[in-house]
């Protein structure tokens, strides 16, 4: 194991330079730490580049239920499916980018309802349950939903929905303060992606806030992902969840045609986060 290595490694350079032993014991130390970290490092990236993802070329994109349980078999593969993580403490590392960009952009707090669009494991939703008065998450997946559950069983504020279509039809209106959608829009048509917005605006009370937010086709790493991405499904067919990008344009259009006011698009590269609010005067 390249990373026990690496601690023996480490463990030995301290002892040659503790004990004062003569260099070649210090040298040779250095050099095997050295060499375990760099096989370490290459067989971490290694194995993240080669994940073998299955084609499912037997869908289509908007066949999303089947799809996405499908990916969410096991605990492991939806964790790793939602975010590339299947470790606990990985799931709640990743987390906390989005979440403080949530705090910050769409403003969070303990007076909140919020409802999280495609929550996946829950993966989001455990880390801001405790800080808002409550959190929903909904999804299409059955089995996405079930791994969300176990996750989130000690979180009295959390309840969880499953979603039958591309509608949040199971929420009245003027029921939440804040929408959002993180890392799931990728998944969608431009055309589901448009539905969701709608339908944030009606189940968002006057004042409430969207959140969404997708690799962004302006920055460097989005296009990047792009590109070789059209390189690598160049006549190919491409798996119905292949994520696709979006521009700052394309959501803040959302947005204002939805009737949203003050929308703003939030270049944090790699990704795009477009926020708004539902005008005080607004009705459902
Ligand atoms: C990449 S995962 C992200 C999960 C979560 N947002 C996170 O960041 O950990 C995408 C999620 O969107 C869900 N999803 C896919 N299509 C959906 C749809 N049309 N409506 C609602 N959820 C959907 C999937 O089941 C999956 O849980």
């Amino acid at each position: 194991m390249p990373w026990s290595a690496t601690i023996a490694g480490s463990l030995a350079l301290v002892v040659a330079i503790m004990d004062h032993l003569n260099a070649i014991w210090a040298l040779t130390a250095a050099i095997c730490l050295l060499f375990s970290s760099f096989v370490w490092g290459y067989s971490v990236r290694a194995l993240h580049e080669t994940i073998d993802w299955p084609p499912l070329s037997n869908w289509r994109r908007q066949e999303y239920a089947a799809v996405w349980n499908s990916l969410a078999d096991s605990m492991n593969d939806a964790a790793m499916a939602a975010t590339g993580e299947t470790s606990e403490s990985g799931l709640r590392s990743s987390a906390m980018e989005t979440v403080r960009n949530l705090l910050e952009l769409a403003a969070i707090s303990a007076r909140d309802e919020v409802l999280e669009i495609g929550c996946g494991v829950g993966r989001i939703g455990k880390e801001i349950a405790p800080l808002c008065r409550s959190w929903a998450g909904a999804d299409i997946s059955a089995n996405m939903l079930g791994h969300a559950s176990a996750r989130l069983k000690n979180l009295e504020n959390t309840r969880l929905i499953h979603l039958t279509s591309v509608s949040l039809s199971d929420f009245e209106e003027n029921s939440f303060d804040v929408v959002y959608a993180t890392n799931m829009l990728a998944h969608l048509d431009e055309m589901d992606r448009w539905w969701y917005v709608q339908e944030a605006f009606r189940v968002l009370r006057p004042g409430g806030r969207i959140f969404i937010d997708n690799m962004d086709m302006e920055s460097e790493a989005g296009w990047s992902m792009f590109s070789k991405d059209a390189i690598r499904y160049h006549d190919v067919q491409r798996p119905p969840y292949m994520p696709t990008i979006s521009t700052a344009a394309e959501f803040s259009a959302y947005a204002k045609r939805a009737g949203f006011v003050d929308t703003r698009a939030h270049h944090r590269s790699p990704l795009v986060i477009v926020t708004a609010t539902k005008p005080e005067t607004a009705k459902a």
